[in-house]
C-alpha cells in the first residue's frame, strides 16, 4: 500500500502525552505477545519499526508512528515504497499499545495502561479505527471479553471497530498452506458468541498473519478511514 515514510513520534504514557490531536488515527490493542507490533510493522512494510519480542510486555508505551507525514521532521525515516502514479495518501498515526493481561507487568502499571486506554477510547478525538487482535489460535481471552465490553459502551459510534484474527500461519502445515492461513472453526464461533454477548456482534473479523502478509490489503482498507479523515 502507499506508505511513503513513517516515522516513530512519541510513547505516550497518559492522554495529555499524546501528540496534538491534527490528524486521524488506527490504534492496535489486544493481549500481550498477539502480534500488535508485528502487524504495524507488516503493514507499514518495516522490519523493526515497531520493536517486538517473544517474550509478552515488549511495548510499554501507546506508541505513535506517523505515517506519510510532511517532510522535514527530525526523525523521519525514508523507506522506498512509493507507486507511480498512485494517489498518495494523507498523513494519519498508527498507535501501538502495551499488551493487556500479561501477569509479570506490575499491577500498578497494569492499571495505569487500563485507564489510559478506556480514556482513550472513549476521548480521543481524532481517533477512527480500532483494531482488536485476538490470537487466532486460541480466539478470545476473559480481558477481550472487556475490551469488547467497553468498546459497545463506549467507544463513539463513528469510530470502526475491527476484530482480527492474528498468526493464522501458526495453524496450518507447510508453506503453501502457511499463506493462506487458518483459523478453527470452534475459534470462530467462540469469538462470534463472545463478540454478540458483548454487542458488537456486527464488527468484521479479518484474519492475518505477520510473517506471510495475510489480511494486509484488508487491514488497509480500514487504515484508509484513518487517512482519509
Ligand atoms: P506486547 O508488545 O508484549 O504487547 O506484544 P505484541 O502484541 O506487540 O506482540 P509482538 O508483535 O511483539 O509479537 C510477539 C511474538 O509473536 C513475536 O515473537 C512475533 O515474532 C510473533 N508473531 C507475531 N505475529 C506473528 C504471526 O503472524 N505469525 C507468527 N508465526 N508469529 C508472529
Ligand atoms: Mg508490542
Amino acid at each position: 500500500a502507499l506508505v511513503r515514510r513513517v516515522l516513530f513520534v512519541t510513547g505516550a504514557i497518559s492522554m495529555a502525552g499524546c501528540p496534538p490531536a491534527d490528524r486521524g488515527e488506527a490504534v492496535f490493542i489486544g493481549r500481550s505477545n498477539v502480534g500488535k507490533s508485528s502487524l504495524v510493522n507488516m503493514v507499514t512494510n518495516r522490519k523493526s519499526l515497531a520493536y517486538t519480542s517473544k517474550r509478552p510486555g515488549k511495548t510499554q508505551q501507546f506508541n505513535y508512528f506517523a505515517v506519510n507525514d510532511k517532510p522535514g521532521r527530525e526523525k523521519e525515516i525514508k523507506f522506498g515504497d512509493v507507486v507511480e502514479g498512485e494517489k498518495d495518501l494523507d498523513s494519519f498515526y498508527i498507535v501501538d499499545l502495551p499488551g493487556f493481561g500479561f501477569a509479570k507487568v506490575p499491577d500498578q502499571q497494569r492499571k495505569e495502561w487500563a485507564d489510559f486506554m478506556r480514556d482513550f477510547l472513549a476521548n480521543r478525538r481524532t481517533l477512527k479505527v480500532v483494531f482488536h487482535l485476538v490470537d487466532g489460535r486460541h480466539g478470545p481471552i476473559d480481558e477481550d471479553a472487556t475490551i469488547m465490553k467497553q468498546v459497545g459502551e463506549s467507544l463513539p459510534k463513528n469510530v470502526a471497530y475491527v476484530v482480527v484474527l492474528t498468526k493464522a500461519d501458526k495453524n496450518a502445515k507447510g508453506p503453501a498452506k502457511k499463506k493462506l492461513g487458518k483459523v478453527s472453526i470452534d475459534v470462530l464461533n467462540t469469538l462470534r458468541e463472545t463478540m454478540r454477548e458483548n454487542k458488537v456482534g456486527n464488527a468484521p473479523i479479518i484474519v492475518t498473519s505477520a510473517e506471510t502478509k495475510l489480511g494486509r490489503d484488508d487491514i488497509w482498507r480500514y487504515l484508509r478511514i484513518a487517512a482519509e479523515a
